[in-house]
């Protein structure tokens, strides 16, 4: 696929949507595995299945929906992605961006990330809600590997913030004054789609991970280069393999996600407003 060919999918997928809704998304949310529920909160939503947007894929996993919601959350206008594609399904790294990048062409200046993970901090439990402050990529791969498009951004990004301190601090803020406990650390994205082996868990801790999964990355990557801020949210679904007698189950991990939805969603209703251009939080 050549350079101009992606840059012309993305201009084609944004202005389709375009053609569906007025409303200026400021903010976009991708929803992780059993999190899609944050989307019961969006009023005027206009509901656009992928299936309707060009060049938009379908996600295969259980507890991913596949469907973009535009409308205002607690007043700000937002664009939510309710499923998202991963590495491990088979799709290419420009793939698994791509609704990324269309987001972020609708004119978002924020996005923030949510996923499952499982605990790899020993004092993590599952259920807990942690705010990514730096990832580990570890996918053996780069959404901007190839030739750069240089209308996105630059050939080297920097990432030495690519979870924007300002967006970390509102949601921390947010969290303190509802008496929400969180805990903060590094993300380690993996290909999967198996779960870790307990050496790999320990290796993981090694190398100063808190938290692992099989998403995230890719697209902070993709919205770290094209300028856009990024805030990153995992909910604890499980303590990683070896720091629990259980087996890990994909159940458990819908489950316990589901059930720190309500939780999620307060935090992230509540800090939005702090996120806009006219919040506290600047660029
Ligand atoms: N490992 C990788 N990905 C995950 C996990 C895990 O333990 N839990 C939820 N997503």
């Amino acid at each position: 696929m050549s350079q101009m060919n992606i840059y012309k999918k993305i201009k084609e997928a944004v202005e389709s949507i375009q053609k569906q809704t007025q409303l200026q998304p400021e903010i976009g949310l991708i929803l992780g595995s059993g999190l899609g529920p944050i989307a019961e909160h969006v009023t005027d939503a206009t509901t656009i299945s992928y299936s309707q947007i060009p060049h938009f894929h379908n996600p295969s996993v259980e507890g991913h929906a596949g469907k973009m919601i535009i409308g205002k959350m607690n007043q700000v206008p937002v664009v939510l992605l309710q499923g998202r594609f991963h590495l491990y399904e088979g799709h290419s790294m420009e793939d698994v961006v791509f609704p990324t990048r269309t987001i972020c062409g609708l004119g978002i200046h924020t996005l923030v990330l949510t996923n499952a993970a499982g605990g790899v901090n020993t004092r993590f439990r599952p259920g807990d809600i942690m705010f990514i402050e730096d990832h580990l990529n570890l996918m053996g791969d780069n959404p901007l590997k190839g030739p750069n498009l240089s209308q996105l951004g630059p050939r080297f990004p920097d990432l030495s913030e690519a979870y924007h301190r300002g967006c970390l601090d509102a949601f921390k803020k947010t969290a303190e004054e509802l008496k929400i406990s969180f805990q903060t650390g590094t993300y380690a994205g993996l290909l999967g789609p198996t779960y870790e082996t307990p050496a790999e868990v320990r290796m993981l801790r090694t190398l100063g991970a808190d938290a692992v999964g099989m998403s995230t990355v890719p697209e902070s990557i993709a919205a770290n280069h094209l300028g856009v801020r990024v805030a990153g949210l995992s909910c604890i679904t499980n303590l990683a393999a070896g720091l629990s007698p259980h087996k890990l189950s994909h159940q458990e991990v819908i489950d316990t996600s589901a059930q720190t939805a309500d939780q999620m969603k307060t935090l992230i209703l509540s800090t939005l407003p702090k996120l806009t251009h006219k919040g506290p939080v600047k660029a």
